[in-house]
């Protein structure tokens, strides 16, 4: 049995995506029935971009049901609110030490915003050092394995990084985690058909959002731009439709079909589009459910927090003891 440890940023409003559901959660509920997992709600991480606390404390409460609502199971799973855990905090102070200014500059996030030149003075070092706390949220724990979605595998580097850097000061008291990815569903493609599903692009697809707002947003997929009628032939390639009907386990056969209709001008985008949103609501039917019985609960939500952090902190304080003994301190 190994230990698995992720967690999910609450930077929107919007809720967790497809993407997210199938680079991310997807993979976590799996590996609840074999492992021992920790998974958590980065509340932290998301005051970088959020800094309204009410937004925040929303934000971050919505994502525990949505992750709730998915299938985490609290009685198998250590499920928490990062900033519940005081404990990682202090361990990112430690590692600050144990990684270069020069190396946090290769970060892909960090590297990015600067690439926006307008952006530069609004970098704050909460972005700049984001990879530090993901490394103290995992090796807080002793992970043997964080699965992430391909975005997140720089950081996941770092960390290993990070905690050879430290076991080579101070001994072998770090575990180095692995990085685990799934390459099918690693990087989600957004309704653009060209980037990468995100809420922060505006081309996702969200799970929970009002029945109007994913229509629109199918409505919006890129389909062939050479298209013009529904009469014309079609390059499915082009259409990141199909692929979405793959990814919600519609059947091939009827994938395969209706792209041959396209191929030969027989179908029409908003035939396709409909039935692309008839797949994703009776997908998701069993989460949007489960999240509004929840919301209807909110005791037995506080009361989950409450276990989660207590499960975790018993780890947390004995990890941070043994490192805080290392380090001298
Ligand atoms: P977003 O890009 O929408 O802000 P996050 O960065 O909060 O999403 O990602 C949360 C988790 O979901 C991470 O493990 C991330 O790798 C995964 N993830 C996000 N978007 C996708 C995607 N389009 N395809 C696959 N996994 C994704
Ligand atoms: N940075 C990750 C994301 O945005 C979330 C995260 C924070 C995380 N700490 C982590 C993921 C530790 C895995 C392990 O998706």
């Amino acid at each position: 049995m190994k230990r698995i440890l992720s967690g999910i940023t609450p930077s929107s409003t919007s809720g967790l995506h497809l993407g997210n559901y199938l680079g991310a959660v997807k993979r976590f509920v799996e590996f609840q029935r074999e492992h021992e997992c920790f998974f958590f709600v980065a509340n932290l991480h998301a005051l970088n971009t959020v800094h309204d606390p009410k937004v925040a404390q929303e934000n971050s409460r919505n994502i525990f049901l949505e992750y709730l609502a998915f299938g985490i199971d609290p009685t198998k799973t250590t499920f928490y609110i990062e900033s519940d855990i005081p404990e990682i905090t202090y361990l990112q102070t430690i590692l600050n030490n144990c990684v270069t200014v020069a190396e946090m500059q290769r970060m892909h996030g960090y590297k990015d915003k600067m690439a926006k030149e307008a952006d530069q003075g609004t970098i704050n070092v909460g972005l700049f050092n984001y990879p530090i706390l993901m490394a103290a949220d995992i090796m807080l724990f002793d992970a043997d394995i964080v699965p992430v979605g391909e975005d997140q595998s720089q950081h996941v580097e770092v960390c290993r990084e990070i905690g050879r850097t430290f076991n080579n000061r101070y001994g072998s008291i770090l575990k180095i985690p692995e990085l685990s990815i799934q390459r099918e569903t690693a990087r989600v493609i957004g309704t653009d058909g060209v980037r990468k599903m995100s809420k922060s692009l505006g081309n996702d697809l969200p799970v929970f959002a009002d029945e109007k707002h994913i229509y629109k947003q199918i409505m919006g997929i890129t389909t062939d731009p050479a298209r013009i009628k529904p009469t014309d032939a079609g390059d499915p390639a082009k259409n990141i439709g199909f692929s979405y009907l793959r990814l919600l386990d519609h059947p091939e056969a009827e994938v395969s079909t209706l792209e041959a209709r396209y191929r030969s001008g027989t179908v029409g985008d908003v035939e396709i589009k409909k039935l692309i949103y008839e797949v994703f609501m009776t997908y998701m039917k069993p989460f949007r459910t489960r999240k509004v019985e929840l919301e209807s609960d909110p005791s037995t939500i506080d009361r989950l927090r409450e276990q989660g952090a207590q499960r975790a902190r018993v780890i947390a304080t004995a990890s941070l003891a043994r490192i805080r003994e290392a380090v001298g301190v």
